[in-house]
């Protein structure tokens, strides 16, 4: 069969003619021959997503790389998602993104696709998009940035953030220091250096296969993230040719890799969400068991922040990616191949530690059982998760009075008055963040420590919430709840004093109330928007819970790459 691209491209009719003429503009006169591939490079570059700003000089490596291996590139800006930047949260904009990259991959004359992402949302909204439309597709990351420092230690991007506003809270730091340090944050092109959502999801695409494995973590500036992306887009042209789509790569073998691999790097949470939503765009049965299931008994072996100590460029220079992967081989399935073609574990042969200060040997792991909790129970029927590696070990099994927040207003209106009935056994919940409630299940499931605390010197309590956090946050944070509060679900029902049970080894989120007693209350709904128009009101209208991943009801499964109508 020929080329997908040929199809507008070909012929003497009028249709054809239209459609080349109006695409010449400089294209050699055989780009339109029937034989050369055709490839989008959906850029999420823009100046509002500064993690992604660089963006255009990578598209112009892909570019390069695409031409000399024969194709045709043209680069398809696509909507960008800049996690600091957009109110009331990126999160609620992803399945937007996917659907109009999925409409825009389908609706143009091309026959594969790069995808070039970077902060959090926007590898994820890409790989949904790709899986749907199942047209060629390979991710290009664009690297997170380099190591800034302040006095003289290294700053980890959002985890440091978090940790220092905390000791401005305390009153261990001064608010000037605090500010001074935003300068020495952000020291490069990139996006957040510690394992964060958008490290996470880069180090997943590479699991799934769906990068050329070693790319991931490559740090924006080294121009070795340039060289990859000229590789990447020869490779793009050949995935073409040899017809390899999505489907093909991301099997129900690659997520147990992607599982594998998000426990062995203490991946954020936020992958749990992204992934269940790729693999419902794929049909693939993957359900949130199988993150417990899989990744129990995977070791920690990367030691970054937030879980660890060190950070992304470290983690690149120690042996990257691979190295990680070649020391859990043996939990890898060898079935799933990558976009090269062949086997995710047949890349491996090279990979060696060269520093295990940052990436451990698996006899020596940080942590011997690093997969992400699915906990469940009269709290959460249908699943809640935690990052045991980021939380207190002494927190994981406890019990204490709740102090509920009906939204993040409520908290932020309350949560330092010298009156709140807390102190360091409580449990803090908060509720109406979930994907209908807030809409769109912002990161501020760590809700932050109350003052008098922090002021005593504790340093982490148990929270629990149906929002998502940051994968650069920590902390003994239960989140993701299902269903949520503004679905019914009985976090709408809990009331400050009751008792609940976090039993992490049991799998278990409990309140302490008699079923009947509990059912019986009126749900608390406060705090829950209503959208009257517009994406928010569609959002809210279908937005499937946490453990569904989140996607629109819509827009599971795949339309294929198949155009119904000529536009003329
Ligand atoms: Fe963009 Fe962290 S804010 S990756």
């Amino acid at each position: 069969m020929g080329l997908r691209s040929s199809r507008w491209y070909s012929g003497s009719d009028r249709n054809s003619y239209i459609h080349r003429a109006w695409m010449r503009r400089g294209l050699p006169a055989d780009a339109f021959d029937g034989e050369r591939p055709h490839l989008a490079i959906a850029s999420t570059a823009s100046a509002l997503t500064p993690c992604n700003s660089h963006l255009d000089e990578v598209a112009a490596a892909v570019s390069d790389g695409v031409w000399a291996a024969g194709g045709v590139p043209h680069v398809l800006p696509v909507m960008s998602l800049g996690e600091t930047n957009l109110r009331p949260t990126a999160m609620l904009w992803r399945n937007l993104a996917a659907m109009a990259a999925e409409e825009m991959l389908r609706a143009n004359p091309i026959d594969g696709v790069v995808l070039l992402g970077g902060c959090d949302k926007t590898i994820p909204a890409l790989l949904m998009a790709a899986a749907s439309v199942d047209l060629p597709a390979v991710v290009m990351p664009g690297g997170p940035m380099l190591t800034g420092h302040f006095r003289g230690a290294p700053l980890g991007c959002g985890t440091d953030v978090w940790r220092l506003s905390e000791e401005v809270r305390a009153g261990t730091l001064s608010r000037e220091a605090f500010l001074d340090s935003g300068s020495s944050m952000i020291r490069s092109r990139g996006h957040c250096n510690t394992m964060g959502t958008a490290s996470t999801m880069a180090c997943v695409a590479e699991a799934l296969g769906m990068t050329i494995p070693g790319t991931a973590g490559i740090p924006a500036p080294d121009s070795r993230l340039l060289e990859r992306a000229h590789d990447t887009g020869r490779l793009a042209v050949g995935l073409v040719r040899d017809d390899r789509r999505p489907s093909r790569i991301m099997t129900r073998a690659a997520f147990v890799n992607a599982i594998v691999t998000l426990a062995a790097i203490g991946g954020s949470t936020n992958a749990v969400v992204h992934l269940l939503a790729v693999a419902g765009r794929l049909g693939v049965e993957l359900s949130l068991d199988d993150f417990d299931r899989v990744g129990s008994g995977v070791p920690l072996l990367a030691d970054l922040q937030p879980a660890g100590r060190h950070l992304m460029d470290d983690l690149f220079r120690a042996g990257g990616l691979t190295a990680v992967l070649k020391q859990v081989e043996d939990l890898l399935d060898p079935s799933a191949i990558t976009v090269t073609g062949a086997p995710l574990t047949s890349c491996l042969a090279g990979a060696e530690i060269w520093d295990e200060d940052v990436i451990r040997r698996r006899a020596d792991p940080l942590l011997p059982d690093a997969g992400i909790a699915v906990l469940r129970g009269n709290l959460a029927p249908d699943g809640a998760v935690i990052k045991p590696a980021a939380a207190s070990p002494e927190l994981l099994r406890h019990r204490g009075r709740a102090v509920v927040f009906d939204s993040v207003e409520d908290l932020h209106a309350r949560l330092d008055s010298p009156d709140l009935p807390v102190d360091e056994t409580s449990v803090l919940v908060l509720r109406g963040c979930g994907p209908r409630g807030y809409p769109g299940m912002p990161e501020v499931g760590n809700l932050p420590l109350p003052a008098k605390l922090l002021a005593k010197g504790v340093r982490d309590m148990v929270r629990v919430s149906d929002a998502r956090m940051s994968g650069t946050a920590y902390g003994t944070v239960v989140l993701h709840v299902a269903p949520e509060a503004a679905a019914g679900g009985p976090l709408a029902r809990v009331r400050t004093g009751d008792p609940i049970v976090l039993d992490v080894a049991a799998r278990v989120l409990r309140v302490d109330v008699p079923d009947a007693e509990l059912a019986a209350r009126p749900p608390v709904t406060t705090g829950h928007a209503r959208p009257a128009r517009g994406w928010e009101r569609l959002y809210v209208e279908h937005v499937t819970q946490a453990d569904q991943g989140a996607d629109l009801d819509f827009l599971t499964g795949s339309s294929g790459d198949a155009v119904g109508r000529d536009s003329h």
